[in-house]
């Protein structure tokens, strides 16, 4: 368990609708931490009505206020923290320049927040010209919230591409859609899991819960695979 990293989180204070103060991001590390938890990507949301150099110092410039905060407390027992983006899809997106900047740390795997809509042929060739111009692995993020409402072909178009597939933990622990989060899971369609923690309240760090329901229900094959690829991306960010 504890080699897991959290590759999906809003936890840089003042970057998106996620932690508000250092101390908030503080609660959610340690939380983290508790859980066995010993990588956080921080990974606020990029929208693309702001130019990537612009986003890039601001969040070096939230990093930098939170490692003071956490020094000036003597914080311990918090996870390493690596940088990345959330990135929200757009048309062309694959052509930006800088996109390999907000890759997740080092490596070349971007966490995609594709659109809340049906994919089409457009999002197909999107997703496929990320990789072939853009030179980038997308991570399709919180997979759960589309899978309902997909062509089924179109989607089977995008995950047959060289993509990675996460689903929040939450999922698996939401009556409401856990049964539906598993089937994915057991198809194999999930590679990794994160938590898009935002806070302490409703958006918790809460993959050690994800996991051990899991276990309970005897998925050690899924488990060992969201670890092998959680190290896989950990591994290449850091590299
Ligand atoms: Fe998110």
């Amino acid at each position: 368990m504890e080699r897991i990293c959290d590759l999906h989180g809003h936890f840089l204070p003042g970057m998106d609708d996620g932690c508000k103060t250092p101390e908030e991001a503080v609660q959610v590390l340690q939380c983290s931490y508790r859980q066995g938890v010993r990588r956080v990507f921080a990974t606020p949301h990029y929208y693309p009505v702001e130019p990537v150099e612009a986003f890039l110092q601001r969040r070096t410039e939230a990093v930098q206020r939170l490692e003071a905060y956490i020094q000036s407390q003597g914080v311990q027992d918090i996870p390493q923290i690596l940088l990345g983006a959330e990135v929200a899809y757009r048309p062309g997106l694959g052509y930006e320049e800088n996109i390999e900047k907000l890759c997740l740390g080092n490596s070349r795997y971007l966490l995609l927040e594709m659109p809340f809509s049906r994919w089409g042929k457009a999002e197909e060739r999107e997703v496929r010209n990320l990789g072939v111009t853009g030179g980038v692995i997308p991570i399709l993020a919180h997979i759960e919230r589309y899978f309902d409402y997909q062509d089924k072909r179109t989607l089977a178009g995008i995950l047959e591409q060289d993509v990675l597939v996460q689903m929040n933990a939450e999922a698996l622990l939401d009556p409401a859609v856990r049964r539906q989060a598993l089937k994915l899971v057991k198809r194999g369609i999930v590679q990794l899991l994160g938590t898009d923690c935002h806070n302490m309240t409703d958006r918790a760090p809460n993959l050690d819960k994800a996991l051990a329901f899991l276990q309970k229900k005897k998925m050690a094959d899924a488990i060992s695979q969201i670890i092998y690829y959680s190290e896989e991306v950990c591994g290449e960010a850091m590299g």
